[in-house]
């Protein structure tokens, strides 16, 4: 080979190497991407606003330009069509916004009456669960502070003697000083060491917390469950056309058990007459993670299309809702209005409708949708579509939340009709319960 020949097949090469390269780095890229934007197997993103009141500007989110809201505290903001964000009053709420295909972010929104708050949140989150922290301060964090901790799990059970040690990482990668402080809330339930070594001590229930040196206002839990006297079993056994639960309390040596007409439980969901069930009897597993179900999204936009030519404007404010979505909303609801009131209102985790993926909020989340148009046209019409209005008014004892005229919940045309035409809500339908165990 001539040296001109084999100059130029040696750039040829070199060439399809760099080429090779940089396809390699947009794949690493596209994957960190999917990773971060896919609502249904991540954590949702999250984000802090500070505003003054009187304030205007756009939201923007990592999941898009197409998406709809949901402000939770109506008095401290408002937004519009346009992602218009207008700060209302001092305060904070809770914003999320949610794309068509499932993808979601929430905000936490501060609105300061005068001055500049600055306020540092840092949300860590896993399928099963999250916590949170919010820090108010009058200065910005000093550069290269730590301003969030991740950990590989945030809820454990353990036997007695049992260890386990979740990793930890924070943030930002280049932070000062990454040095960790662990604590346990029970030492005699589960202590913990300076490496975060987490040893069961003791049957009960504890927190394990680990707190930035660096920023104390950081920090990350883990909720230990270390079974035993004065724990509960649940053990499940199905038969065809029925399901019998015992309850087992070893501390009160009680047994109690229940039978559900036509129930069966299959990988932890609850299905009875072969409706998937989410209510407060029966949860659904952190990890079930099914996105918006295609049918009942069909079934909306038919629907959608359907009011339109009425004249009536129907969008889904809130749609699927994974586990640890629903976690940070009903955390901040018991943060708010204590437990109680939050219950009247918020799924817990594991318990909500949103997130069997069949079950929508329509135009918006908020008593003041009631008397509107849409609401009525939305009772009076979802069922030929599939949904049914799932807490109905005066039903308050039997679905065990308030009104909620714009959540529905598909069930498919012959069993939406059948459902509405009794009068029944869901569970009087069925014949099961709505409550809490605890
Ligand atoms: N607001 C309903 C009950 C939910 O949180 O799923
Ligand atoms: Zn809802």
């Amino acid at each position: 080979m001539s040296k001109a020949k084999e100059q130029k097949s040696s750039s040829g090469i070199s060439f399809i190497m760099v080429l090779v390269l940089l396809l390699s780095i947009a794949g690493l890229a596209f994957g960190a991407y999917k990773l971060i934007m896919d609502g249904k197997d991540t954590v949702p993103p999250t984000g802090s606003i500070t505003m003054k009141v009187g304030e205007v500007r756009t939201l923007e989110t990592v999941i898009g330009t197409d998406f709809t809201c949901q402000i939770y505290d109506e008095s401290i903001a408002v937004i519009d069509e346009t992602h218009l964000l207008t700060a209302t009053a001092a305060g904070s709420t809770t914003i999320v916004a949610q794309s068509p295909d499932g993808k979601s972010q929430v905000f936490s929104l501060t609105v300061t009456g005068e001055g500049v708050v600055f306020v540092t949140e840092t949300t860590t989150t896993t399928t099963t669960t999250e916590t949170t922290t919010m820090e108010t301060t009058t200065q910005p964090l000093p550069e290269g502070s730590v301003t969030g901790i991740e950990l590989t799990f945030y809820s454990v059970t353990l036997k007695v003697g049992e260890k386990k040690m979740p990793i930890v990482t924070m943030f930002p990668a280049d932070a000062n000083d990454k040095s960790e402080k662990w604590t346990s809330t029970d030492d005699k339930v589960a202590k913990v060491d300076w490496l975060g070594n987490i040893t069961a001590v003791a049957p009960g229930t504890c927190t394990i917390r680990v707190t930035s040196v660096n920023n104390p206002n950081v920090y990350a839990e883990v909720s230990v469950t270390v079974p035993g006297a004065s724990t509960t079993t649940t053990t499940t056994t199905t038969t065809a056309a029925t399901t019998t639960t015992t309850t087992t309390s070893a501390l009160s040596s009680s047994t109690t058990t229940t039978t559900t007409t036509n129930a069966a439980n299959a990988d932890g969901l609850t299905y009875v007459q072969g409706i998937l069930i989410a209510n407060k009897t029966y949860g659904l597993p952190a990890d079930y993670n099914p996105g918006v179900d295609s049918a009942a999204q069909a079934a909306f936009n038919t629907m959608q299309a359907a009011a339109k030519k009425d004249g009536k404007s129907l969008s889904i404010c809130s749609g699927f809702r994974s586990y640890a979505l629903q976690k940070t909303l009903y955390d901040k609801y018991v943060k708010r209005d204590g437990k109680a009131k939050a219950d009247t209102y918020s799924a817990r985790p594991g318990h909500s409708e949103h997130q069997t993926g069949l079950a929508f909020d329509i135009n918006k989340a908020s008593d003041s949708f009631a008397n509107t148009p849409e609401a009525k046209w939305l009772a009076d019409n979802c069922w030929k579509y599939g949904f049914i209005i799932r807490y109905p008014k005066g039903k308050e004892h039997i679905t065990g939340y308030k009104y909620e005229p714009w959540h529905i919940r598909y069930l498919g045309t012959e069993l939406a009709e059948k459902v509405y035409r009794s009068g029944k809500t869901l569970e009087e339908y069925l014949g099961i319960t709505s409550v809490y165990q605890d």
